[in-house]
């Protein structure tokens, strides 16, 4: 731990950065005594008026004599000559840091000086400042928030480190390390650059003749993009001196850009036009949340944690329509990128897991317009075309994406790492990468057990296999599928229940042969997709909590229209029916190789049942959801033969039983189901654990409490049910959203 305060600190220069900081030294009182030294008199004076130093000098070396701490603040061009003024008087234990946009030439600079660098310098960068300048436009809480760099090299004291990184995080800072030329480079792409073209775009347009009028008329896009031009010019005249090489490089790679966008233009090529449009609109997002690690929805409300309130009662009652499948928005994208032509998708779930399938093809080259009101247009590339991805691709909250993409990129030429949030992380990746690794696929799984990332090196040619699923689950039968439309010869596998079909309708309706015989789906590799088109029917695990909803709560009589009703999904409603529940199936229709159909739900006294283990795989994911229907149920309700809900988003068993003893309800937790008594629901305050079923589930649970439930850590109700607040309100349901401080 750092001991405050230090004796003195020098600064020399006393500009925006160096003022600032010496402002929030002075006021947390981190140091005793603050000399500097400037080229004005002016600024010296205006300092030691303010208090923020105690006495200025016009020579550096007068202000480090008897200095513990140097900051160097001034011009990064000035660097030299401040070095060797001050060399003479440094005692030999201070330490120096700066704060210069560039690295590479003040480690030129010491060099000069020192001949070699001085094991107590520690280049630095905080990446704050504005548009002004000078001592009076120093603010303490400046660096709050923001980044600051430091460069050390491999003989740097760490002593010296320490103190340094003391300081910037006393001002509020994130202190991060990375090597010279790295951050060289890096902040050529991310500040040099966009400056120069700021810069230069403010100046090319004022020398058009009619340039007033320019002005005059420049609106937002010309203001946002050119505020930095404001900046001061002197110090951008020296970074881009000092920091020549990789300015020149990042120049060269945006006029790259720019040529290929004006070469679109020129020939008219819209796909390229959007190509580039599109895929920038979405990496600005992406960056974000890749950045924030976690689940897309969640990066929106950075530090705030959302909380579902549910009053008690109401009734559930109208005509709702809930938002596009989530398994079948996944494969639209899969299937319509490697196929040949346009794939148009209507009803796509705008949740956050389909749109992280749909970021990742972005990453692989693909064009994807929209989406736009359910509405998609995928430019599909042929089984050959995708690209390899710029870095990780990052899946965010969605293991159907994880695992449908470890076999889609086990088939291609380049390398691919997945990762995704802290949920991801923790859920089970060996059963996709082991019969992918028996067809010759290099794919590793690098969490500590058999967990993300998933790292696969590509150009490894794969044999169809015949593969048996230890376990049901559809994901790991299509991932293994989709390796099998690049492999040698025929991949089948056979399912020890029957799980959701999606991926072997779909691929059929992009007029590829797959066959099933039984429970084994089997096809040939080396054929080719051909684009259509694809109207996503409503999630059946999203109308599940809807089902449950108006069959508990008294008086209810709700329609749901446009409803998937694939017989592998229907386990919500043979079990509900088992139960008791009034469903009526209405105007059943096929479309686009999907059963759907529009569901009228009225309230009904369940009953406690045994549930058969045959329906488990057909509602897997609708559990949480019918416990909730059990613990409103007469009598007892057990499930078996269900350990794989352990391993969904959370482990649904567990996160459920613990929720409903909240709510004083008898939940017995088993290792592979649970045992409720049906009673009454009280009120109280349950953790969703970032499980969004596990939030919806409660939420519909207030329909029958006696008082209020507080459901935690909602906002992952975003990856599969964006308008789940509004649409559950319309039909009845007592619940508000609210944000609050994570602590
Ligand atoms: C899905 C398959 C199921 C399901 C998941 C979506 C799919 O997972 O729980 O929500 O789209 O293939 P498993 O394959 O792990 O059973």
């Amino acid at each position: 731990m750092q001991r405050w305060p230090l004796r003195q600190v020098a600064f020399i220069g006393l500009g925006l950065i160096g003022s600032s900081l010496a402002r929030l030294m002075r006021e947390r009182g981190l140091v005793e005594r603050i000399t500097a030294s400037s080229r004005s008199q002016q600024t010296l004076a205006t300092a030691q008026q303010l208090g923020i130093i105690d006495i200025g000098y016009s020579n550096p070396a007068d202000a480090v004599r008897g200095a513990d701490l140097v900051i160097l603040a001034m011009p990064v061009n000035a660097t030299e000559a401040v070095m060797a003024a001050i060399k003479p008087a440094l005692s030999s234990s201070a330490v120096v840091t700066d704060v210069g946009s560039t690295k590479g030439n003040v480690i030129a600079a010491a060099k000069a000086v020192w001949g070699h660098v001085p094991e107590n310098f520690v280049p630095g960068h905080p990446i704050a400042g504005s548009e002004q300048s000078g001592v009076m436009a120093g603010r303490a809480d400046l660096f709050s928030a923001h980044k600051v760099i430091l460069t050390p090299l491999e003989h740097t004291r760490a002593e010296a480190v320490a103190l340094v990184t003391a300081v910037w995080q006393a001002a509020g800072a994130d202190v991060m390390t990375m090597s010279v030329t790295q951050h060289d480079a890096v902040l050529a792409r991310t500040s040099h650059l966009p400056h120069l073209l700021a810069f230069s775009l403010v100046d090319t347009l004022a020398q058009e003749s009619d340039n007033l009028d320019i002005f005059r008329y420049a609106a937002g896009g010309f203001r946002d993009f050119t505020r930095i031009a404001a900046s001061d010019p002197l110090m951008w005249h020296d970074i881009f001196l000092a920091n020549r090489e990789a300015v020149l490089s990042a120049l060269d790679a945006f006029e790259a850009g720019t040529k290929r966008l004006r070469e679109a233009i020129t020939t008219e090529n819209g796909d390229a036009l959007l190509g580039v449009f599109t895929r920038a609109r979405a990496a600005r997002e992406h960056f974000t949340h890749m950045l924030a690690g976690t689940a897309y929805a969640k990066s929106m409300t950075q530090n705030k944690e959302l909380r579902f309130t549910v009053e008690p009662g109401g009734t559930f009652t109208g005509r709702a329509r809930v938002p596009g499948d989530k398994s079948i928005s996944h494969r639209s994208i899969m299937l319509g990128s490697i196929a040949e032509g346009i794939t148009e998708v209507s009803g796509f779930l705008e949740g956050e897991d389909a749109l992280a399938t749909l970021q990742a093809f972005r990453d692989m080259g693909v064009v994807i317009e929209g989406p736009n009101e359910g509405r998609v247009r995928v430019h599909g590339v042929g089984l050959n075309g995708l690209k390899a991805p710029p870095s990780t691709v990052y899946v965010g909250n969605s293991g159907t994406t994880m695992r449908l993409l470890s076999g889609l990129l086990s088939a291609q030429a380049f390398n691919s790492v997945l990762t995704g949030d802290a949920t991801l992380a923790k859920r089970p990746m060996e059963r996709i990468a082991k019969p992918l690794r028996l067809m010759g696929a290099d794919i590793q799984t690098t969490g500590e057990r058999g967990t993300p990332p998933v790292t696969i090196t590509g150009n490894t040619k794969l044999s169809g296999i015949h593969y048996d699923l230890p376990v049901a689950s559809a994901q790991v039968k299509s991932g293994v599928l989709l390796a099998g439309l690049w492999a040698d010869g025929t991949t089948s596998v056979t399912e020890p229940a029957p799980t959701r079909d999606h991926t072997e309708r779909m691929l059929r309706g992009f007029g590829y042969d797959v066959k099933t015989d039984g429970a084994t789906a089997s096809l040939q590799g080396g054929g080719s997709l051909k684009a259509c088109k694809i109207d996503v029917p409503g999630d059946i695990s999203s109308a599940a909590f809807f089902l449950v909803a108006a069959s508990i709560a008294p008086d209810s009589d709700l329609v749901l229209e446009h409803v998937g009703m694939n017989p592998t999904r229907v386990g919500v409603i043979n079990i509900l029916r088992a139960m008791g529940g009034n469903i009526e199936v209405l105007n059943a229709r096929e479309v686009g190789g999907e059963p759907v159909a529009d569901l009228r739900v009225r309230s009904a006294q369940l009953q406690g049942i045994d549930i058969p283990e045959d329906q488990v795989p057909l509602g897997i994911d609708e559990f949480p959801a019918l416990f909730i229907a059990a613990a409103c149920a007469n009598g007892v309700t057990t499930l078996t033969g269900a350990e794989e809900l352990r391993v969904k988003e959370s482990d649904r068993i567990q996160v459920m039983a613990d929720g409903l003893l909240t709510l004083g309800v008898s939940a017995l937790p088993t290792v592979d189901g649970i045992v409720i008594t049906g009673g009454p629901i009280s009120g109280g305050e349950v953790i969703s654990h970032g499980d969004h079923r596990i939030a919806m589930a409660f939420a519909v649970a207030g329909l029958r409490a006696t008082d209020t439930i507080t459901i935690r850590d909602c906002a992952n109700v975003a990856t599969s049910f964006p308008d789940f607040i509004g649409l559950a309100r319309r039909c009845g349901l007592r619940i508000r959203a609210s944000e609050h401080d994570l602590h």
